[in-house]
């Protein structure tokens, strides 16, 4: 697994975290609506929110400043993360979608639960940034197992979306999340590809990205990629 450093995120990601709680224990802000996975028995009993770079309300600056953090890790490994992610693909450079990309989601697990509360599934972009959760519990699907990953305070963790497999490049990183009965706040990077693109299928990437929130259960919100997990 690709793992990115950034000293900068030692400092960020708590202060966002810190933040997100606030929102979530005063009911500050409108979350995004329910998901269920693929295969999964019900939609997560989790909540969570959204940054993108199309705007929206007023949010603490702690926020803003986690999504602007580790956009700059992107665009500063983006040759690194096409090695992995695209091998024999095109250049990332001209793929990633920056009118509403990349999406910051902050999403916060209630304290109870134990054992998995985010359903396995792979995310519906090229590739997706999570740096450390507030506790353990991310897993990624490898040799036909579930592996335990933790990026470090400094780290951010790539993991391969379903559309870069769409676009010839490796296959999607299918993971999930194991909870230990302790409350979670969580942060992901949703890169995506631009929405007029043709896949190797040749499926337009908006056709493709409808079909797959519809999967979810999830309606589509402004701008499209909200709710891309
Ligand atoms: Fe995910």
């Amino acid at each position: 697994l690709l793992i990115l450093r950034s000293e900068a995120l030692v400092e960020v990601v708590p202060a966002a975290y810190a933040a997100f709680r606030g929102l979530v224990e005063q009911d500050a802000v409108t979350f995004g609506p329910a998901e269920t996975a693929l295969g999964a028995a019900g939609p997560d009993r989790k909540r969570y929110l959204e940054l993108s770079g199309m705007g929206g309300p007023p949010l603490p600056a702690s926020l803003t400043g986690l999504r602007d953090c580790l956009c700059a890790m992107v665009t500063h490994s983006l040759d690194q993360i096409g090695t992995v992610v695209l091998p024999s693909g095109r250049a990332l450079q001209s793929m990633i979608d920056r009118r509403a990309g990349p999406v910051l989601r902050l999403s916060w697990y209630p304290p109870g639960p134990v054992g998995p509360v985010n359903h396995e599934h792979t995310d519906i972009d090229l590739f997706t940034l999570l740096p450390a959760a507030t506790g353990p519990g991310l897993q990624v699907l490898g040799d036909g197992r579930w592996q335990q990953v933790d990026p470090g305070a400094d780290g951010a963790v790539v993991l391969a979306g379903a559309l870069a497999q769409e676009f010839g490049g490796v296959p999607a990183a299918c993971h999930r999340v194991v909870g230990d009965g302790r409350e979670r706040i969580s942060a992901s990077l949703f890169v995506n590809a631009r929405l007029d693109l043709l896949t190797d299928g040749g499926e337009l990437v908006s056709d493709l990205f409808s079909r797959r929130l519809h999967e979810v259960q999830a309606p589509a919100g402004p701008g499209g990629w909200e709710h891309a997990r």
